[in-house]
This record gives structure tokens, sequence and C-alpha cells, in this order.
């Protein structure tokens, strides 16, 4: 079973007599355990599309299949609940909750949506937090700690909930370069260990050569698809 699965996906934005055609008739298929990137120029549909996968945004025309299930249709509801489920989510300014510890921020999602017992969440914490290298960090709060270190804990964030696809939008926009192909790697290092699925999106070359399957987008079309350099597939 695929992933992900578009056909002929569209998304319109309308402001009056305005049509913005934001991405245009998009087909693709994404297999599980990949480690996708989108990449294209500002304004070339990536967010939209990556927010149509993600279930936050319904699309304009086409159908859309993520993790067996067909999308297109859903409610914000039905949406919510299959997001929580299912897909974790990775952003570029990080997003963590400032009053919480890093401890807290990984646990929130499992309180949240699956209401695990306190000590089966506990021992998933401590396993994601090992995870990505934050084992002696989960006391602290994120102003006291790098940029670098609170992707980290976005990154056990998102997979703590054993999601089966992660979307990240400009995962590494605000880091530094070495940073960020450390970000990069971890993700990857994880997609190794938990078999999930990666999707995210750049505009930066350099982040992109990392990826195993590439889609250019331009002006909301899908380009060819290509072979990453970092990968094997
Ligand atoms: N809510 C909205 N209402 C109207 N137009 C929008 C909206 N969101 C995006 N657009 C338009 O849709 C197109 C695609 O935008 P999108 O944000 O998906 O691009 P992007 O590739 O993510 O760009 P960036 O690299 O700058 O993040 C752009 O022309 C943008 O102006
Ligand atoms: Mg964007």
């Amino acid at each position: 079973m695929s992933i992900v699965v578009a056909r002929q996906l569209c998304k319109d934005y309308v402001a009056g007599d305005i049509v913005v055609k934001a991405v245009r008739e998009v087909s693709f298929t994404i297999e599980p355990a990949s480690f996708v990137s989108f990449v294209g120029p500002s304004g070339s549909g990536k967010t939209t599309l990556l927010n149509m996968i993600g279930c936050l945004d319904p699309p304009s025309s086409g159908s859309l299949e993520v993790a067996g299930k067909d999308v297109t249709g859903l409610n914000s509801n039905k949406s919510a609940i299959f997001r929580g489920e299912n897909i974790g989510f990775i952003f570029q300014d990080f997003n963590l909750i400032p009053v919480l510890t890093v401890f807290e921020n990984i646990e929130y999602p499992l309180i949240m949506v699956q209401n695990w017992p306190v000590q089966k969440r506990k021992k998933q914490v401590e396993k994601m937090l090992e995870a990505v290298g934050m084992t002696d960090q989960g006391h602290k709060y994120p102003n006291q700690i790098s940029g670098g270190q609170k992707q980290r804990v976005a990154v056990a964030r998102a997979l703590v909930t054993n999601a089966k696809l992660v979307l990240a939008d400009e995962p590494t926009a605000n880091l530094d370069r070495k940073t960020a192909s450390r970000i990069i790697d971890l993700m990857k290092a994880m997609r190794d260990e938990f078999s999930t699925t990666f999707i995210f999106s750049t505009h930066d070359q350099r982040v992109v050569k990392n990826a195993e399957i590439i889609f250019r987008l331009e002006d909301g079309e899908l380009q060819t698809e290509s072979n990453g350099q970092g990968g094997d597939s």
C-alpha cells in the first residue's frame, strides 16, 4: 500500500475575481519509508501541497489518499482525528511550547491524541529523547536549548505517536548550514529506525541533495521526478 497517492490534485485560492492556481493537476505516488523532498522556488506551491497531504487544507479537485484512506472530502473534525493518529509535523520555526519542558513537549501529542497511560507515555518519551540524542536535556525549557536542539525535539515530537508519515515544511530554513544537514541526517536515521515516511520541502539546493526522491514544483506544476544523490532508492 502506498502511503500517499495524489491524482490530478488541484488547489485554487479564490479572492474576489482573482483565482490563484497554487497547485495544478499534480499526480504522484509515495511508498512507505521513503525520504522525499518537494523543491521549488518561492510561490511554487510547496506549502500548499504539504498542507493538502497533511489534511490541513482540502483540495479544490482531484483525489488524495493518505495511509490507505481517501482523505479528499474529509470534514475538518475527521481531518483532525486522522492527522492526530497518522501524521507528525515538523515546522520551520520549531513550534515548541515555551512553558513546557523538552520532555513535556514531546509527551504532549500522546496526552492530546492517544491518551496513553502515564508509565507507557514516559517510556515512549524517553525512547524518543534517546533516538534524537537529547537524553539528558529533558528537563530544560525551549529557551535553554539551541535551534538545532529545538528541531531535534520537534523531530521526536513528530514521531512520538508512531506516526507513519512525517511532514516537514522547510524544516531547516532557520538553521545554519551545518546544523541543517545534521537535522536532515537525523530525519533519515529516524526513517531507517522507525520506517517512517518523511516528506519535506525546501528551496535550498544543498538540503535537497540529501533526499532520495525529489519532486520539483514550478508554478504549481510537478516537473520530472529525480533521485537525490544522497540515497539508495
Ligand atoms: N491562503 C492563500 N490565499 C491566497 N493565495 C495563496 C494562499 N496561500 C498561498 N497562496 C498562493 O499560492 C501560491 C503557492 O504558495 P505556497 O505558499 O504554496 O508556495 P511555496 O512554494 O510554499 O513558497 P515559499 O517557498 O515562499 O514558502 C502562491 O502564488 C501564493 O501566493
Ligand atoms: Mg512555503
